[in-house]
C-alpha cells in the first residue's frame, strides 16, 4: 500500500543517487501539474519492475513554484537562507523543482529518472544533474563516515515528516540541498589528528570524541544543538559524495519537520558561538549551491490531476 509520504524521505541510505533541479516553464503548469498527480502511481510502478533496488524518490517545490500549484502553502515554506560570516558565506541559488531518487541500483535510479522527467515534458528545463555512490561504509571523500549520528527507527518520521501543527501539509518534509566541492588536496596534506579535530570523531574508527575534547570549531560541535529543553534538535541527512577525476564534493541533504533547525545548524557554522568560533571543516570545502523545498505528502501530489 502507499504510504502517505513519499517514501525518499526516510528511507535508510542508499549506495546510489540522483539529485536532479529543474525550473518550471510557466506556460505548461498544467502539464506539470498533472505530471506531478500521477508520479507517485509512476514510482510504484517502477518500484515492482525493480523490487529488490530499494528504489525510493521525493519530489519537491520551491517556494518560487509553489503558489503556482496551490493557494495554501506549507507555513514555514521559505527561500534559503543567505548567511555571511567572517569568512564562510552560503548563498540561496533559485530552483523550482527537485528530484531526490536513491536505490541499490543505478540502473534503477536511471530508469525512474528517466520515466519522471518525460512525464514532465516541456514542463520543466533541466538544471543540474548529480549522480552520487556510496564511498567505502558511508565515507564522505575526506575519509570520514558521514551519517552516523542520524535518528534511527520510528524516530526518522518523528524528525522528517510534518505531524498535525500543519495538518493539510501533514507527512511533507522540508528539504536542504547544497552542492559542496571540496579541495581535497587542501584537505589531504593535514596529518590525522588535525583532521580528526575538524570533525570531533576518529577517522578508521568512527568514534566520537568526548564532549570535553571537542574544538568549537569542530563540525559536530557546531551542529549539534539542543533546544530550551536541553533536547537535542536533530534533521534526518542523506548527504552523499559525487566525483569525476577533477571535480569531488559532497551532495548535502538533509530533511526535518521544520526548516529552522537546519537554518540555526547553519549560522551555528558560519556565524559560529558566542565568541564567534566558526566550524573549520568550511576551509576545505565551498558551496555552490543552496536551495529550500518542500517535499509535499503523495496525496497532495494526486490531489493536483486536472
Ligand atoms: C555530522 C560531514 C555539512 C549537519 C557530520 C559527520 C560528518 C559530516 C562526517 C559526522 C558523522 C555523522 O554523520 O554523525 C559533512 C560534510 C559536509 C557537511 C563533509 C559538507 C561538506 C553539513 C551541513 C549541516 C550538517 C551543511 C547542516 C546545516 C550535521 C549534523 C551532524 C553532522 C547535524 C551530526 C552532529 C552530531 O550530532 O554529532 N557531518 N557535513 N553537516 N553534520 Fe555534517
Amino acid at each position: 500500500m502507499m504510504t502517505p509520504f513519499q517514501t525518499g524521505i526516510i528511507a535508510e541510505a542508499s549506495s546510489d543517487a540522483l539529485f536532479i533541479t529543474f525550473n518550471v516553464n510557466r506556460s505548461e503548469i498544467n502539464t506539470l501539474k498533472n505530471a506531478l498527480a500521477a508520479a507517485p502511481a509512476l514510482i510504484e510502478e517502477l518500484q515492482a519492475q525493480f523490487p529488490a533496488a530499494e528504489l525510493h524518490a521525493a519530489i519537491g517545490l520551491s517556494d518560487l513554484i509553489w503558489d503556482k500549484l496551490d493557494t495554501t502553502r506549507p507555513q514555514l515554506l521559505a527561500t534559503f537562507p543567505h548567511i555571511t560570516g567572517k569568512d564562510i558565506e552560503f548563498t540561496p541559488t533559485d530552483v523550482d523543482l527537485v528530484l531526490h531518487i536513491r536505490s541499490s541500483r543505478h540502473d534503477s535510479t536511471y530508469q525512474l529518472a528517466s520515466v519522471l522527467f518525460k512525464a514532465f515534458g516541456n514542463s520543466v528545463t533541466l538544471v543540474d544533474e548529480v549522480s552520487c555512490f556510496k564511498y567505502l561504509d558511508n565515507r564522505d571523500l575526506t575519509g570520514f563516515v558521514d551519517g552516523t549520528e542520524n535518528p534511527a527507527g520510528e524516530q526518522r518520521k518523528a524528525v522528517a515528516l510534518v505531524g498535525d501543527e500543519d495538518p493539510r501539509f501533514e507527512h511533507g518534509s522540508y528539504f536542504n540541498l547544497m552542492r559542496f566541492i571540496h579541495d581535497l588536496e587542501k584537505w589531504e596534506k593535514e596529518d590525522i589528528k588535525t583532521q580528526e579535530d575538524i570533525f570531533g570523531r576518529t577517522k578508521h574508527t568512527n568514534q566520537e570524541y568526548p564532549s570535553a575534547e571537542k574544538s568549537v570549531h569542530a563540525h559536530t560541535k557546531r551542529t549539534s544543538l539542543k533546544d530550551e529543553n536541553g533536547n537535542s534538535m536533530e534533521i534526518l541527512r542523506h548527504s552523499m559524495p559525487f566525483a569525476s577525476l577533477t571535480e569531488k564534493g559532497l551532495m548535502f541533504a538533509s530533511y526535518s519537520k521544520t526548516p529552522v533547525i537546519f537554518n540555526l545548524m547553519l549560522e551555528s557554522m558560519v556565524k559560529g558561538d558566542e565568541n564567534g568560533n566558526t566550524d573549520h571543516l568550511m576551509k576545505y570545502t565551498r558551496a555552490t549551491t543552496g536551495q529550500a523545498f518542500f517535499i509535499p505528502s503523495n496525496q497532495w501530489l494526486m490531489s493536483l490531476s486536472n
